[in-house]
């Protein structure tokens, strides 16, 4: 893929040689001797850290790992700088905190799943006046509702693991109709977009199975082009980014979420919510 321009290839729908899948749950949990053998351990070293039970996944530790190529004094430090922000942001009980004010201007939902049992994430960007927000003064709290909606999910993969289902990773999808350099691209909101990349990148590495983002207006590469030099590799494979023809991101999706799991906008027959 190097060589060509990767989002603008992406928008068009079509590779420049081979998409790279997102990783299946077998390639995210099975590991080589050695990565089995730094994975023992990085547990026995970062042990006493961790203070949730979900923590001590498979799943949770390797995360820290593949996102420091298996070096274990550099994942222990991105481990500890995470649980760092936890503590003083509060994240343990995010998810209890009152986010009526947000839900109501900035819908999304994590109530659909995909065929491999992903939560997904769904967010029409039309509904996120983000300038607004900034204007508000109410860009961080916009952020702290992202980490809350982050939280949830990856929580859901959690849940999933504890009920036997073999899901370690979620979903985004989301709806670009309506996309605009005003609402979206302002020069006050780029600052804020970065920022999301930075925490999603620190604090929710390698969760993202893929972001399918369809109807996107060519304008959606300011963005991109922007917080570009702020994601990994791993996070940019797994954009999806289509234009508005339908032709082009319905295969895509029905081969990936039930239809039952899909609103109206998506294809779907799953009723639209009320806010
Ligand atoms: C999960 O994956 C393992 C290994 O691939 C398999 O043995 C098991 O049956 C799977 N469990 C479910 C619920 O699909
Ligand atoms: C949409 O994509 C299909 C399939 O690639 C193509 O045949 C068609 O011409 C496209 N439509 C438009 C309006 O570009």
């Amino acid at each position: 893929m190097e060589g060509c321009s990767l989002f603008v290839i992406l928008l068009l729908g079509i590779g420049c040689g081979q998409l790279v899948a997102g990783i299946s749950v077998e390639k995210d949990l099975s590991l080589t001797l050695s990565q089995k053998n730094a994975l023992d351990k990085f547990r026995a070293q970062v042990e006493p850290l961790l203070d949730q039970s979900y923590m001590k996944n498979d799943i949770y530790l390797i995360r820290w790992l593949r996102a420091r190529n298996f070096d274990l004094r550099s994942a222990e430090n991105m481990l500890r700088e995470n649980l760092k922000w936890r503590r003083e942001q509060k994240i343990d009980g995010i998810r209890k905190e009152d986010w009526n004010d947000m839900r109501r201007d900035y819908h999304a939902t994590i109530d659909t799943y995909d065929k491999e049992g992903r939560p997904i994430g769904v967010i029409d960007i039309y509904d996120w006046d983000i300038r607004r927000a900034v204007l508000q003064g109410k860009g961080q709290r916009l952020l702290r509702y992202m980490d809350y909606l982050l939280e949830s999910i990856t929580t859901q993969v959690f849940e999933r693991q504890d009920r036997g289902m073999n899901v370690t990773q979620w979903k985004v999808l989301g709806n670009a109709d309506g996309f605009n350099l005003i609402e979206h691209g302002c020069p006050l909101c780029i600052p804020l977009w970065i920022q999301f990349i930075q925490g999603l990148e620190n604090h929710y590495h390698g969760w993202l199975d893929e972001l399918i983002v369809i109807d996107a207006p060519s304008t959606i590469n300011v963005i991109l082009e922007a917080v570009r030099p702020f994601l990994t590799r791993q996070t940019r494979d797994a954009f999806r980014i289509f234009g508005p023809n339908k032709t082009k991101w319905m295969p895509y999706i029905e081969e990936r979420i039930a239809k039952s799991e899909r609103r109206p906008q998506y294809g779907g027959t799953k009723p639209p919510v009320n806010y």
